[in-house]
């Protein structure tokens, strides 16, 4: 099974990812993941992201599609996988729809996260990261088991993302408005948008999104 998380910044996506790569064990492809990692690693995609990122705007379409093409083909997206961050723009969906058919793969699921644009700009200046292994927290809704302690991995050092800041938020926001969310009726004629209520707490998020892929041992039947 395939599908893609479809939202806002902020809307839930990454912490919706990794719960359902957990209990489904789909392959997470993560756009946004993929490009803080080029720009850790300082390699030629990451110095040609880091600016654009930084200011809130979306990395050109070819650098994105081809990411995306050569990810998808690797084993461990056999089993399903999970977009989230892609397809954020036309040319992007477009593309995507001429890979997974040239790849005899299906598009089971379009999930959108909806949240109000004012709960965006708290959840995600309250966000932080595990420097260590990556997981996620926030200030309010997400604190660690431990105060300061990283429930996966144990480590002490948490980051916050560089684009986190509240005015970037704003151009980020924006960005999505105007070059991902009128992908929405696109994906609503094909048959495959599901809208979820991202307002409500995390745990019921998945609840949701796990009524509409089915159960865990549904899927696990169809394998
Ligand atoms: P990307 O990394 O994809 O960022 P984004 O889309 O802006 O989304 P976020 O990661 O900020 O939010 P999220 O929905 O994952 O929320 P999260 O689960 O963390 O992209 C970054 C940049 O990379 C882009 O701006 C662009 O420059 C570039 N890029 C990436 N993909 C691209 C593409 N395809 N084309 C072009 N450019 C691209 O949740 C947020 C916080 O809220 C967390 O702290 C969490 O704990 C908390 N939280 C989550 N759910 C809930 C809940 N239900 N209740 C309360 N708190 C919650
Ligand atoms: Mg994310
Ligand atoms: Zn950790």
């Amino acid at each position: 099974m395939n599908l893609i998380l479809f939202g806002p910044p902020g809307a839930g996506k990454g912490t919706q990812a990794d719960y359902l790569a957990k209990d489904y064990g789909f392959a997470k492809l993560s756009t946004g993941d993929m490009l803080r990692a080029a720009v850790t690693s300082g390699s030629a995609l990451g110095k040609q992201a880091q600016s654009i990122m930084a200011a809130g705007q979306l990395v050109p379409d070819e650098i994105m599609i081809n990411l995306i093409r050569d990810r998808i083909q690797q084993p461990d997206c056999q089993k399903g996988f999970i977009l989230d961050g892609f397809p954020r723009t036309e040319a992007q969906a477009k593309a995507l729809d001429d890979m997974l058919k040239s790849e005899k793969k299906a598009l089971n699921h379009v999930i959108e996260l909806k949240v109000d644009d004012q709960q965006l700009v708290e959840r995600i200046v309250g966000r932080y990261s595990c420097a260590k292994c990556g997981a996620g927290y926030h200030d309010t809704f997400k604190k660690p088991h431990a105060a300061g302690v990283c429930d996966e991995c144990g480590s002490a050092t948490f980051s916050r993302r560089e684009d986190d800041k509240a005015e970037t938020v704003t151009k980020r926001l924006e960005a999505y408005h105007r070059q991902t969310a009128p992908l929405l009726p696109y994906y609503m004629k094909v048959g495959v948008l599901t809208t979820i209520d991202g307002l409500a707490d995390i745990d019921e998020v998945t609840r949701q999104i796990e009524k509409v892929l089915g159960t865990k041992e549904k899927i696990a039947a169809q394998h």
